[in-house]
């Protein structure tokens, strides 16, 4: 009999790529996924800690199983819950200890023994809390692991953790170290994925352009492993996320104006555009950096789209300050951007100050970006109409033949054109815009 699993993913890229390795690794121990809490026998929580409303969910949502796991002890059926994670990582036994429902938690880099942890939980009769830090034990063991395609566009985890301790963020002692996978283990995965369909894949870390993996003649560059993953035959697009300004090399910009596989996307996040406030973050780079980065990159590729990430109402942030910011926004001009109210975190410098920003300044102040960030999106959307875009049709969508893709800007797409399938690369010349995808006709021609 086949049991079934239930995963969940909160947070980022990072844990969406993790909770299909979960699976892959839960499949010979006899799992299938399911999406319908019902029927599963599994439930994972893979979770995150970036911010507290992220985390304080997973306490709700365990609460909630918790009930549905008495009851279903009533009429005689068992349920197991697993956190898996960064908040896994971050709280460790503290789960357990509020939530004596939960059987086992691990974090981030030890899910590849799950089969053990699993064991174990049988054997002993006792929760199982496993919170080590072993990165590169985790990538040899998943190597071996066949691995489930969820899509033509797949992620693939380069890089791990960071060194980089930005004063309000919680990914270094979540996440861990820096790690960098060895070139020819990414290649051999991305090979993998092409030989199941795979067309475009996307490099994932936490800080991904400081990629420094093993390779034959030392490390290598994020650049370098782009150039050998485009010969990867199948492979048709590449795209990497997330790109920390200070590790932006001229290799890497280079790489965008020669290499056609490599879309002209970039996602950079600053955080502010303010000096003072990147300084207190420890971001290492200033405004004008990043406004210089961002010149040099258009230089290279003209028509590359950038999108960010910013934090508004970090301790100490003044009217001026956050004025930097807009101003940022208005001088770059971004395709997409995200932007979030300064969270405090448990054990990170920034949460300790006593300049905090009160919630209502931090309201204001978020949705005056988000206007800001909203309007540039939909000029920079708008300004593809009439253009012919070569789209990835990914899915279908909710109508009847339709089907959603991606442009090279990463934008989404919709088609219905009964002639494509899930997989073609095609020209499409956009029509219109909707509020978060642009719709296209495809003319006949030009299929790859
Ligand atoms: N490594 C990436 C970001 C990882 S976290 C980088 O350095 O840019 C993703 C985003 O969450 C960050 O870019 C930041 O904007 C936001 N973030 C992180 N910690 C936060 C906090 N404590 N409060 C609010 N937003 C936060
Ligand atoms: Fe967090 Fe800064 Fe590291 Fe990004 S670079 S993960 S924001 S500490
Ligand atoms: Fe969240 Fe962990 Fe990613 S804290 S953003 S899931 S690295």
């Amino acid at each position: 009999m086949m049991k079934k699993v239930l995963i969940k993913t909160y947070g980022c890229q990072m844990n969406a790529y993790d909770s299909s390795r979960i699976q892959d690794v839960l499949a010979p121990l006899g799992y299938e996924p399911t999406e319908n809490v019902d029927a599963a026998d599994f439930v994972v929580l893979n979770t995150c800690h970036i911010r507290e409303k992220a985390s304080e969910k997973v306490y709700s949502e365990l609460g909630r199983l918790r009930d549905m796991k008495l009851q279903r002890a009533a009429n005689g059926r068992a349920m197991m819950i697993a956190v898996a994670g960064c908040v896994g990582q971050a709280e460790g036994a503290e789960i357990t200890r509020r939530n004596p429902a939960v059987d086992l938690v691990f974090g981030p880099q030890t899910y590849h023994r799950l089969p053990e942890l699993l064991k174990q939980r049988g054997d002993t009769g006792a929760a199982v809390v496993e919170t080590e830090f072993e990165v590169a034990n985790k990538f040899v063991a998943l190597q071996s692991q066949p691995t489930a395609i969820q899509s033509v566009a797949a992620f693939l985890t380069i890089q791990e953790g960071c060194d980089k301790f930005c004063t309000f963020c919680v990914v270094p002692y979540t996440r861990g170290a820096e790690y960098s996978r060895p070139l020819q283990q990414i290649i051999e995965e991305a090979q993998k994925l092409a030989a199941k369909g795979v067309r475009e894949v996307t490099l994932l870390g936490q800080n991904v352009n400081a990629y420094r993996g093993a390779g034959d003649n030392g490390p290598e560059s994020l650049a370098r492993l782009v150039t050998h993953l485009s010969q990867v035959r199948g492979i048709e697009r590449i795209r990497y996320v997330t790109s920390h300004p200070r590790d932006m090399s001229d290799d890497l910009i280079a790489a965008h104006a020669q290499n056609e596989k490599l879309m002209p996307y970039l996602h950079l996040p600053a955080q502010s555009g303010n000096d003072g406030v990147l300084k207190a973050m420890n971001r290492g780079h200033t405004a004008s950096h990043y406004r210089k980065l961002i010149e040099r990159v258009r230089k290279a590729k003209p028509d590359m789209a950038i999108s960010g990430d910013f934090i508004v109402g970090f301790p100490g942030e003044t009217a001026a300050a956050f004025a930097d910011t807009l101003q940022i926004v208005r001088d770059v001009g971004y395709a997409a951007a995200y932007s979030f109210k300064y969270s405090p975190r448990p054990g990170t410098p920034a949460a300790e100050r006593e300049d905090q920003v009160p919630e209502a300044v931090k309201n204001e102040r978020l949705s005056r970006l988000q206007a800001l960030i909203l309007q540039q999106t939909a000029t920079f959307n708008q300004a593809c109409v009439g253009r012919n875009l070569a789209v990835l049709l990914e899915k279908p969508g909710r109508q009847e033949g339709q089907l959603i893709g991606r442009s090279p800007y990463l934008q989404s797409v919709h088609i219905s054109s009964p002639e494509l399938k899930i997989g073609d690369i095609v020209p499409i010349s956009i029509k219109s815009v909707g509020s978060n995808s642009l719709s296209g006709q495809y003319d006949g021609v030009g299929r790859v």
